[in-house]
Protein backbone atom coordinates (compact mmCIF):
# COMPACT_ATOMS: atom_id res chain seq x y z
CA UNK A 1 0.00 0.00 0.00
CA UNK A 2 1.53 3.63 -1.24
CA UNK A 3 2.92 5.86 1.27
CA UNK A 4 0.39 8.40 0.31
CA UNK A 5 -2.67 6.37 1.91
CA UNK A 6 -1.01 5.57 5.04
CA UNK A 7 -0.31 9.27 5.29
CA UNK A 8 -3.86 10.43 4.46
CA UNK A 9 -5.16 8.02 7.45
CA UNK A 10 -2.45 9.60 9.92
CA UNK A 11 -3.98 12.63 8.70
CA UNK A 12 -7.10 10.97 9.10
CA UNK A 13 -6.52 9.87 12.85
CA UNK A 14 -4.86 12.88 13.69
CA UNK A 15 -7.80 15.18 12.91
CA UNK A 16 -10.03 12.68 14.90
CA UNK A 17 -8.31 12.19 17.69
CA UNK A 18 -4.93 13.94 17.67
CA UNK A 19 -5.79 17.82 17.43
CA UNK A 20 -3.70 20.42 16.35
CA UNK A 21 -1.69 21.92 19.35
CA UNK A 22 0.23 24.77 19.03
CA UNK A 23 2.68 23.93 21.60
CA UNK A 24 3.94 20.96 19.57
CA UNK A 25 3.77 22.06 16.15
CA UNK A 26 5.83 24.92 17.66
CA UNK A 27 8.68 22.39 18.37
CA UNK A 28 8.28 21.07 15.43
CA UNK A 29 8.88 24.35 13.51
CA UNK A 30 11.70 25.20 15.87
CA UNK A 31 13.23 22.06 15.44
CA UNK A 32 13.21 21.93 11.82
CA UNK A 33 14.00 26.24 11.88
CA UNK A 34 17.49 24.63 13.89
CA UNK A 35 18.16 21.83 10.79
CA UNK A 36 17.21 19.37 12.58
CA UNK A 37 16.09 15.78 10.58
CA UNK A 38 12.26 15.39 10.41
CA UNK A 39 12.88 12.10 12.23
CA UNK A 40 10.65 12.78 15.79
CA UNK A 41 8.04 10.19 16.17
CA UNK A 42 4.58 10.92 14.47
CA UNK A 43 1.55 12.97 16.54
CA UNK A 44 -0.41 10.14 16.90
CA UNK A 45 3.03 7.74 17.89
CA UNK A 46 3.40 10.52 20.29
CA UNK A 47 0.02 10.23 21.72
CA UNK A 48 0.44 6.60 22.01
CA UNK A 49 3.41 7.51 24.21
CA UNK A 50 1.53 9.66 26.47
CA UNK A 51 -1.40 7.48 27.14
CA UNK A 52 0.81 4.81 27.79
CA UNK A 53 2.82 7.21 30.36
CA UNK A 54 -0.76 8.13 32.20
CA UNK A 55 -2.08 4.28 31.59
CA UNK A 56 1.27 2.85 33.51
CA UNK A 57 0.98 5.90 35.85
CA UNK A 58 4.42 6.92 35.14
CA UNK A 59 6.34 9.81 37.59
CA UNK A 60 9.64 8.72 36.52
CA UNK A 61 10.46 9.24 32.06
CA UNK A 62 13.79 8.33 30.93
CA UNK A 63 14.37 8.98 27.11
CA UNK A 64 17.49 7.76 24.68
CA UNK A 65 17.44 10.09 21.73
CA UNK A 66 15.83 13.54 21.84
CA UNK A 67 16.47 15.19 18.95
CA UNK A 68 14.30 18.31 19.67
CA UNK A 69 12.26 17.42 22.54
CA UNK A 70 8.73 16.18 20.71
CA UNK A 71 8.52 13.01 21.99
CA UNK A 72 9.96 14.08 24.94
CA UNK A 73 7.00 17.15 25.58
CA UNK A 74 4.39 13.81 24.65
CA UNK A 75 5.43 11.69 27.38
CA UNK A 76 6.42 14.69 30.11
CA UNK A 77 2.78 15.83 29.81
CA UNK A 78 1.97 12.70 31.20
CA UNK A 79 3.79 13.29 34.17
CA UNK A 80 1.96 14.48 37.71
CA UNK A 81 3.99 17.72 39.02
CA UNK A 82 5.81 16.11 41.01
CA UNK A 83 7.15 13.94 37.76
CA UNK A 84 10.25 13.83 36.48
CA UNK A 85 11.63 13.22 32.63
CA UNK A 86 15.15 12.70 31.55
CA UNK A 87 16.20 12.87 28.20
CA UNK A 88 19.61 11.83 26.89
CA UNK A 89 21.04 13.08 23.75
CA UNK A 90 24.59 12.66 21.69
CA UNK A 91 24.56 16.28 19.58
CA UNK A 92 24.73 19.30 21.79
CA UNK A 93 22.65 21.28 19.01
CA UNK A 94 19.78 19.05 19.40
CA UNK A 95 20.01 19.16 23.04
CA UNK A 96 19.74 23.09 22.97
CA UNK A 97 16.81 23.16 20.33
CA UNK A 98 14.50 20.70 22.75
CA UNK A 99 15.78 22.71 25.86
CA UNK A 100 14.31 25.71 24.39
CA UNK A 101 11.25 23.54 22.98
CA UNK A 102 10.55 22.18 26.37
CA UNK A 103 10.84 25.21 28.69
CA UNK A 104 8.27 27.08 25.85
CA UNK A 105 5.97 23.84 26.41
CA UNK A 106 6.20 24.83 30.15
CA UNK A 107 8.00 21.60 31.30
CA UNK A 108 11.50 23.25 32.13
CA UNK A 109 11.15 22.35 35.55
CA UNK A 110 10.06 18.74 34.80
CA UNK A 111 12.42 17.65 31.89
CA UNK A 112 16.07 17.25 32.11
CA UNK A 113 18.33 17.04 28.81
CA UNK A 114 21.49 15.19 29.41
CA UNK A 115 24.30 15.82 27.08
CA UNK A 116 26.64 13.28 25.46
CA UNK A 117 26.34 9.45 24.03
CA UNK A 118 24.14 7.42 25.96
CA UNK A 119 27.24 4.88 26.19
CA UNK A 120 28.35 7.07 28.84
CA UNK A 121 25.41 8.53 30.45
CA UNK A 122 23.60 5.96 30.89
CA UNK A 123 26.17 5.11 33.59
CA UNK A 124 26.71 7.77 35.00
CA UNK A 125 22.85 7.98 35.58
CA UNK A 126 22.94 4.73 37.55
CA UNK A 127 26.21 5.19 39.44
CA UNK A 128 24.19 8.60 40.42
CA UNK A 129 21.15 6.28 42.01
CA UNK A 130 18.60 7.55 39.40
CA UNK A 131 15.90 5.77 38.56
CA UNK A 132 14.07 3.46 38.83
CA UNK A 133 12.63 4.51 36.02
CA UNK A 134 8.19 4.08 35.56
CA UNK A 135 8.59 3.90 31.26
CA UNK A 136 12.22 4.12 29.52
CA UNK A 137 11.78 5.11 25.95
CA UNK A 138 14.69 3.88 23.43
CA UNK A 139 15.29 6.34 20.11
CA UNK A 140 18.80 6.59 19.69
CA UNK A 141 21.47 5.39 17.37
CA UNK A 142 19.95 1.57 16.13
CA UNK A 143 23.65 0.09 16.40
CA UNK A 144 23.25 1.14 20.02
CA UNK A 145 20.21 -0.70 21.10
CA UNK A 146 21.90 -3.94 22.16
CA UNK A 147 24.31 -1.57 24.41
CA UNK A 148 20.97 0.27 25.81
CA UNK A 149 18.75 -2.72 27.08
CA UNK A 150 20.61 -4.20 29.79
CA UNK A 151 21.40 -0.28 31.17
CA UNK A 152 17.32 -0.02 30.54
CA UNK A 153 16.73 -2.88 32.58
CA UNK A 154 18.84 -2.27 35.29
CA UNK A 155 17.33 1.10 35.42
CA UNK A 156 14.11 -0.26 35.98
CA UNK A 157 11.76 -2.12 38.70
CA UNK A 158 9.49 -4.55 38.33
CA UNK A 159 6.31 -3.43 36.25
CA UNK A 160 8.62 -1.13 34.05
CA UNK A 161 7.54 -0.49 30.66
CA UNK A 162 10.36 -0.34 28.20
CA UNK A 163 9.32 0.66 24.33
CA UNK A 164 12.03 1.07 21.97
CA UNK A 165 11.25 2.55 18.54
CA UNK A 166 12.14 2.01 14.68
CA UNK A 167 12.82 -1.69 15.08
CA UNK A 168 11.17 -2.77 11.96
CA UNK A 169 13.18 -0.69 9.23
CA UNK A 170 10.89 -0.94 6.28
CA UNK A 171 10.55 -5.28 7.15
CA UNK A 172 14.71 -5.77 6.82
CA UNK A 173 14.78 -6.78 10.69
CA UNK A 174 13.53 -10.38 9.32
CA UNK A 175 16.80 -10.16 6.67
CA UNK A 176 19.05 -11.86 8.60
CA UNK A 177 21.91 -11.30 5.85
CA UNK A 178 21.49 -7.28 6.20
CA UNK A 179 24.80 -5.82 6.10
CA UNK A 180 22.82 -2.58 7.29
CA UNK A 181 24.39 -1.76 10.93
CA UNK A 182 20.73 0.04 12.08
CA UNK A 183 19.03 -3.87 10.84
CA UNK A 184 21.61 -5.63 12.71
CA UNK A 185 21.16 -3.63 16.09
CA UNK A 186 17.70 -4.09 15.90
CA UNK A 187 18.33 -7.79 15.42
CA UNK A 188 20.20 -8.12 18.14
CA UNK A 189 18.48 -5.89 20.25
CA UNK A 190 14.89 -8.37 19.88
CA UNK A 191 17.28 -11.13 20.53
CA UNK A 192 18.39 -9.81 23.41
CA UNK A 193 15.14 -9.05 24.75
CA UNK A 194 13.79 -12.39 24.03
CA UNK A 195 16.43 -13.97 25.99
CA UNK A 196 16.55 -11.65 29.17
CA UNK A 197 14.02 -13.61 31.73
CA UNK A 198 13.66 -10.32 33.54
CA UNK A 199 11.74 -8.75 30.28
CA UNK A 200 8.20 -9.83 28.31
CA UNK A 201 8.34 -8.27 24.79
CA UNK A 202 6.20 -8.25 21.65
CA UNK A 203 7.23 -5.59 18.70
CA UNK A 204 4.29 -3.99 16.69
CA UNK A 205 4.40 -3.18 12.92
CA UNK A 206 3.06 0.13 12.01
CA UNK A 207 2.20 2.47 8.92
CA UNK A 208 1.94 5.87 8.48
CA UNK A 209 3.30 9.09 7.97
CA UNK A 210 6.71 7.95 8.97
CA UNK A 211 6.51 4.82 6.44
CA UNK A 212 6.95 1.41 7.58
CA UNK A 213 8.44 0.62 10.99
CA UNK A 214 7.63 -0.36 14.28
CA UNK A 215 8.53 -0.75 18.27
CA UNK A 216 8.77 -3.46 21.01
CA UNK A 217 7.27 -2.98 24.02
CA UNK A 218 8.75 -4.88 27.37
CA UNK A 219 6.82 -5.02 30.32
CA UNK A 220 10.09 -5.28 32.87
CA UNK A 221 8.97 -8.69 35.26
CA UNK A 222 11.66 -8.72 38.20
C1 LIG B 1 15.12 9.49 16.09
S1 LIG B 1 15.90 10.84 16.88
C2 LIG B 1 14.95 11.01 18.37
C3 LIG B 1 13.56 11.50 18.11
C4 LIG B 1 12.81 11.90 19.36
N1 LIG B 1 12.73 10.81 20.31
C5 LIG B 1 11.40 12.32 18.98
O1 LIG B 1 10.61 11.45 18.62
O2 LIG B 1 11.11 13.52 19.04
C6 LIG B 1 17.40 10.16 17.48
C7 LIG B 1 18.25 11.09 18.31
O3 LIG B 1 19.22 10.29 18.98
C8 LIG B 1 20.42 11.01 19.01
N2 LIG B 1 21.54 10.07 19.19
C9 LIG B 1 22.22 9.37 18.26
N3 LIG B 1 23.16 8.62 18.81
C10 LIG B 1 23.07 8.82 20.14
C11 LIG B 1 23.79 8.33 21.27
N4 LIG B 1 24.78 7.46 21.14
N5 LIG B 1 23.43 8.76 22.49
C12 LIG B 1 22.40 9.65 22.65
N6 LIG B 1 21.72 10.15 21.63
C13 LIG B 1 22.03 9.75 20.39
C14 LIG B 1 20.47 11.73 17.68
O4 LIG B 1 21.37 12.82 17.73
C15 LIG B 1 19.01 12.13 17.50
O5 LIG B 1 18.79 13.42 18.02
Amino acid sequence: MPQERWSAVDSYIGENLVPADPVLEAALRASADAGLPPISVSPSQGKLLHLLARAQGARTILEIGTLGGYSAIWLARALPPEGRLITLEAEPRHAEVARANLARAGLGDVAEVRVGPAQDTLPKLHAAGDGPFDLIFIDADKPGYPDYLPWSVRLSRPGSMIIADNVVRDGAVADSASTDANVQGVRRFIEMLAAEPRVSATAIQTVGSKGYDGFTLALVLA
